[in-house]
């Protein structure tokens, strides 16, 4: 039985995740920081202190806690500075598709993100009617793969952890998702992490995936 779809935000519902590995980008130019093309994936749904600390050791380079707390704030200036152009179009085809068909199966949605710009990317995306919970990066102290953020959502839901899915795009978000008992969808390279019940090649296919009753394995063929 399914009682609830909590979703994360960036990298799932929005192209957000591209503005955050732009916005590193950017930040370790200014800062002479080497900044690889996995690096960006590595921070998938970690923290922004947390995300500097790695994408900073990624780089080969050791900062002070002042200086990793002001690499974080450029970075964030940087990103907020992309995020002013957003719109509907950055919303991830298929997305509005999935949401308007839980309304009509009343199942109830939710956000989950380890992001504190969440509640401006769904206002700017025009987003955020669609979820009856919002749980941000300011309402959580432990980022994924720490299960907080979900917790929260589930609970102020009121439905039971087995019987949430959680849709993610990041592995640190499929391993929060398991380590609360939570079934898991998961779209980009992050669908192929142990555990993932739903592996998604577009967030829209999770409707086929929950109308019919076709085991895992089967799915997992059909991809
Ligand atoms: C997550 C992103 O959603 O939010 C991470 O996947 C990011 O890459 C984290 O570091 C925190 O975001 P913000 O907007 O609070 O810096
Ligand atoms: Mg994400």
């Amino acid at each position: 039985m399914i009682e609830a779809v909590i979703f994360d935000l960036d990298g799932v519902l929005t192209r957000s995740d591209r503005y955050h590995t732009a916005a590193w980008r950017k930040t370790c130019a200014q800062w002479g920081i080497p900044f690889g093309d996995g690096t960006g994936d590595l921070v998938r749904g970690v923290s922004r202190l947390e995300s500097a600390r790695i994408v900073a050791a990624q780089g080969g380079v050791e900062l002070t806690a002042d200086q990793l707390a002001a690499f974080a704030e450029e970075k964030n200036r940087n990103y907020v500075s992309l995020l002013t152009g957003m719109t509907r179009e950055d919303v991830i085809p298929g997305v509005v598709e999935l949401l308007a068909w839980l309304r009509t199966q009343n199942i109830p949605a939710a956000v989950a993100s380890s992001s504190k710009n969440a509640p401006l990317i769904l206002e700017k995306t025009g987003l955020k009617g669609y979820f009856t919970v919002i749980v941000d990066g300011s309402q959580i102290t432990r980022s994924k793969p720490d299960p907080q953020v979900f917790q929260k959502a589930a609970d102020a839901l009121g439905v039971g952890y087995a019987n949430c899915v959680v849709v993610e795009d990041a592995v640190s978000g499929v391993q929060a998702a398991l380590a609360l008992g939570c079934q898991v969808a998961a779209v980009g390279r992050a669908a192929q992490s142990e555990g993932v019940t739903y592996p998604l090649k577009k967030p829209d296919d999770l409707i086929r995936q929950l109308s019919v009753p076709v085991s895992p394995d089967q799915e997992r063929k059909l991809h």
